[in-house]
């Protein structure tokens, strides 16, 4: 994650770049890595010393140039000279120092302003900035493929690439869910760090929580690819992934590897393809890849972190079979198959993960009776409303790419996902947490999920979409919308509309 005051020395080495720029015309290559290249490797300091010496450099070149060239032009004019001199630089290079000269002195001009300026702001504004300038990358982005584009911001996330937030959530977002604290409800939902690669710098952006996964028990290769569709102007994506991962060996490792062992416990037993692997207390890794199998870790807050939440996911419209899972029977016998494995094995003081369900958005009203019955019967800890949809509503007919098979996320899954929310919070009498995703994009569509029941809200295509930027927008977005109809906590607009 990129703090600030790195994120301040990154834009003067822009600067240094630009300076670069400049003095490459006038041909000067040699003495401008000298200290650019300090510039890059340690601190401002040393690259600050050797800027100085850079135009003291300079200074000399400049004088020696005269020099050089005025003997050249006195040894031209006296041409009775056998041996006529080479002049030091040929005549164009003359006219690019100019220019070299120009770009130079701009380039240190905003070096200087830009600095002076920056230095007198406060952290919040500084880190505002940095949210706002992310949105400069968002037309290279779209440039890209979007599976491409994807790998891109996983990886710069993975490797801190990405500002971190260190202005304070409005505590109006702050909140309590299964005896864990949120500093807001706002979650990045399933399908985007599919191999927990990059937790951390997605938590450092401002998300209430991070979905990793879909986990599976082996590494899949997923559906051939094309398998990711945009729809910009629907503000919609259309994927058919299938569940490409590294499987759960992987991430559970990273898992362990990121947050310690308080949860995931080292026993140096071998998987069954021989790789060592970190699991929970006696469980072995044959019964975490049971308790895993189509079961994702969702990340809530770094108080959290310890202590995961796992998401039953039998609403992928990519995989054969699946949905049939949220049958009333069926879905009864996966939990508890799932709660008993989860009770097998040895817990902290924190006892045992809570345990959520997702759910497709498209389910009849019998569907989701049967879902909330299994739910309230088997004391299922929340329900995720919804996955993607294989519907193509009016909004995306007229585009070809909606013919494309998969599920259809974004702004056209708004209302449906919403609605299926606020019937199964009915439904469920407001005992259980529901966690609303769909077409989130703003935080007037989070609070309106909110009023439709759900007590924390995730997004993904939104995000795709608008980079880092989005989330202090939605949050404060949120917080507004609270504040205007008199709310005092997130839990007192819960189910507003369903009231
Ligand atoms: C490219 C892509 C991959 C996804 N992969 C998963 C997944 O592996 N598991 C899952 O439960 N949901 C997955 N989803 C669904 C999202 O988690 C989310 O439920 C859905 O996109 C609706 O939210 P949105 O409208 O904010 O995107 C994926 C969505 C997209 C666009």
């Amino acid at each position: 994650m990129i703090d600030p005051k790195v994120s301040f020395f990154l834009l003067e080495l822009l600067f240094f770049f630009f300076l670069q720029l400049g003095s490459s015309f006038c041909r000067q290559g040699k003495r401008v890595s000298s200290f650019l290249l300090p510039a890059t490797l340690s601190s401002r300091k040393m690259a600050t010393r050797a800027a100085l010496k850079f135009v003291r450099e300079c200074s000399v070149y400049r004088k020696v140039k005269s020099n050089n060239i005025s003997k050249h032009s006195f040894s031209t004019s006296s041409s009775t000279t056998t041996h006529t001199p080479q002049p030091p630089f040929p005549k164009k290079v003359t006219q690019l120092s100019k220019k070299g000269r120009l770009f130079t002195g701009v380039a240190v001009g905003l070096l200087i302003g830009g600095g002076a300026y920056a230095s007198t702001v406060d952290e919040a504004t500084f880190c505002g900035w940095l949210f706002s300038a992310t949105k400069l990358v968002n037309p290279f982005f779209a440039f890209l493929d979007p599976e491409v584009a994807h790998r891109l911001a996983v990886s710069a996330a993975a490797r801190g690439w990405v500002p971190i937030e260190k202005r304070p959530d409005p505590t109006i977002l702050e909140l309590e869910v299964w005896g864990r604290r949120f500093t807001n409800p706002l979650g990045l939902s399933a399908g985007f760090d599919k191999n927990a690669e990059a937790v951390e710098g997605l938590l450092g952006l401002g998300f209430g929580f991070v979905e990793v996964g879909s986990v599976t028990p082996v590494p899949q290769e997923g559906n051939p690819k094309p398998r990711i569709f945009r729809l910009p102007k629907e503000g919609a994506i259309i994927n058919r992934c299938g569940f490409n991962g590294e499987g759960i060996v992987a991430v559970a490792k990273r898992l362990g590897a990121q947050h310690g062992k308080r949860k995931l416990e080292t026993s140096s037993t071998s998987s069954p393809n021989g790789d060592e692997v970190i699991n929970g207390g006696k469980a072995g890794p044959e019964s975490l890849g049971l308790i895993l199998e189509r079961i994702r870790l969702l990340y809530a807050d770094l108080i959290v972190h310890t202590n995961h939440l796992q998401v039953i996911n039998i609403s992928s419209p990519n995989t054969p079979g699946l949905r049939q899972l949220q049958g009333r029977k069926q879905l009864k016998d996966l939990v508890k198959k799932v709660q008993a494995a989860r009770d097998e094995m040895q817990w902290g003081e924190e006892g045992p993960p809570p345990l959520l369900v997702k759910i497709a958005p498209d389910l009849s009203k019998q569907d989701l009776e049967d879902i909330a019955a299994v739910a309230l019967d088997l004391r299922i800890d929340g329900l995720i409303i919804s996955n993607t949809t294989i519907q193509r509503p009016d909004s995306v007919c007229n585009n070809p790419v909606a013919e494309e098979t998969g599920g259809l996320s974004g702004k056209p899954l708004f209302s449906l996902s919403t609605d299926i929310l606020k019937d199964m919070y009915v439904l469920t009498k407001g005992k259980i947490p529901l966690i609303g995703c769909g077409g989130v994009g703003s935080g007037e569509d989070a609070y309106k999920k909110i009023r439709a029941g759900a007590t924390l809200v995730q997004l993904y295509t939104a995000f795709a979409y608008g980079g880092p930027a989005l989330i202090p927008k939605i949050k404060a977005e949120l917080a507004q919308c609270l504040e205007r109809d008199g709310y005092q906590s997130i839990h007192e607009a819960v189910g507003a509309d369903c009231r």
